[in-house]
């Protein structure tokens, strides 16, 4: 429970005069909170925060991060600490259960996860009612939203058991799709997932293997696919999972939430950047357009913003984005692709945007989609996957959060209000008499 800092009290005097004391709620770490829940109650007045640039919407244990200081924590350990010392289940579990597991508990999730991983065979007939171009995307969110018309046994989000059986089908199953979805955009068979391999493996697996020839995983691209998948688990009350967890709030299956959840990410603005920061490296260039380019970004009245920088929380560089450059390194390195010109130029864009005074007043850094299109991409996947990708990996955060919420006795639906500044109220005119 959040700590309430002895009864500490904000002060709130409105204009009229009236006076407020709203309490102030202390966390293990980060900022305070003002609880305004008593507010309109006591007082008929909203807050109000369009973009929650300056709202709490839950109290977590999850992840936290310190923008200013460009800090990520996932249950308490360092992003960088995860993704240098452990494969993505190990975080997952973590995220899940709140603790890193022992050796004995790792094996046993593996192993469900791995037994979860094949879909029901009528699945793949749903496939087939897409158009072979349609975005991976938009298949991973049409066959996620259907999977509750195929595990009605695990949608009764009141009992804990069923829940955790949803969780793992979603952490397992999510792969399998994605994979499917790009096989059936290039008119290759579906690979199907093996047990014998673990969570990263039967990714590449699944993506890149045909029935024609073995396919052989690179150890590198593997520990490359883990680091990547962990850093994009989870990242606190972002929007696709502040969009789960709202979807969840009124007590929506998780395989529904979850579809929501990536029909939020797909959005440029969040896990699209990906996709974006490749199409942007590829419109410039070259290295002698980028300062037309930071000029567009700087310019007010340029709708143009510089894909994979900035962020709502960082205001220093993405802890995550330091650990998806040095793994673009080491992938492009192994590939023989270390002087592949989109990583060459993305280098000097990033150093130059680093030295411009407006980004450096607006605090402006790479995110963590800045390198990963380009590691992805080196690593075999097409631009139109990069953010199915993220989805992949954000299950597993989405999951957890979705059920820390369920689990909150606090949790009540997510039932936001306004500042109503349309027409006050009007007589009726019936159509004859208007015109
Ligand atoms: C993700 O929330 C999360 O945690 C998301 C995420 C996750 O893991 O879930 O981290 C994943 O979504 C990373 C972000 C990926 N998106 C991009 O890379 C797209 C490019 N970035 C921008 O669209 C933007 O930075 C946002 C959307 C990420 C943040 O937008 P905000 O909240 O408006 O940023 P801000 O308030 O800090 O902006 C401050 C100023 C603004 O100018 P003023 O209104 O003060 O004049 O900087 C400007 C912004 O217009 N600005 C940019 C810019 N990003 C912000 N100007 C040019 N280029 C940019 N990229």
């Amino acid at each position: 429970m959040a700590m309430d800092a002895e009864r500490q009290m904000a002060q709130l005097t409105l204009s009229d005069g009236r006076s407020l004391q709203l309490p102030e709620l202390s966390g293990t770490i980060g900022p305070d909170v003002v609880d305004v829940r008593s507010l309109y109650g006591s007082a008929g007045v909203f807050t109000y925060d369009p973009g929650y640039t300056s709202t709490g919407s839950c109290e977590s244990k999850i992840t936290f991060i310190d923008g200013e200081a460009g800090i990520l924590l996932h249950r308490g350990y360092r992003i960088e600490d995860l993704a240098q010392h452990c494969d993505f289940l190990e975080v997952a579990y973590l995220l899940l259960r709140g603790e890193l597991p022992d050796p004995a508990s790792n094996e046993d999730f593996a192993y469900t996860i791995s037994r979860h991983t094949m879909l029901h065979e009528q699945l793949t007939y749903l496939f087939r009612g897409f158009r072979r171009d349609a975005h991976a995307m938009a298949i991973l969110c049409g066959v996620v939203g259907a999977l509750s018309a195929f595990y009605h046994d695990s949608t009764d989000i009141t009992d804990p058991h069923q829940r955790m059986v949803a969780s793992h089908r979603l952490i397992a199953k999510i792969p399998t799709i994605a994979t499917m979805a790009y096989k059936y955009s290039i008119g290759q068979p579906f690979i199907y997932p093996r047990n014998d391999l673990d969570y990263a493996e039967n990714f590449l697996h699944m993506m890149f293997a045909v029935p024609a020839e073995e396919y052989v995983i690179s150890d590198v691209l593997a520990r490359a696919m883990h680091r990547i998948l962990i850093l994009h688990a989870d990242h606190e009350q972002n929007a696709s999972t502040s969009t789960v967890r709202l979807a969840g709030s009124s007590g929506a299956n998780p395989f529904a939430c979850v579809a929501a959840g990536i029909a939020s990410l797909w959005g440029p603005a969040h896990g699209g950047a990906n996709e974006a920061v490749i199409s942007m490296l590829q419109e410039i260039g070259d290295v002698s357009r980028v300062k037309s380019f930071i000029d567009r970004a700087r310019d007010p009245a340029d709708p143009f913003r510089l894909m994979g920088f900035g962020h709502r929380v960082y205001k220093n560089y993405d802890p995550r984005a330091r650990v998806m450059q040095s793994t673009a390194h080491e992938v492009l390195g192994a590939l023989g692709k270390e002087n592949e010109p989109m990583f060459r130029l993305a280098r000097e864009l990033e150093r130059i945007a680093l030295e411009d005074d407006y980004f450096v007043e607006k605090k402006l850094y790479p995110n963590v989609d800045f390198y990963s299109g380009i590691t992805l991409q080196a690593i075999g996947f097409p631009p139109s996957l990069f953010t199915v990708l993220f989805a992949v990996a954000r299950t597993v955060g989405w999951v957890a959060q979705w059920n820390e919420m369920i689990e909150d006795p606090a949790q009540r639906i997510g039932r936001p209000r306004q500042l109503y500044t349309g027409v006050p109220e009007r007589p009726f005119v019936p159509i004859e008499d208007r015109g």
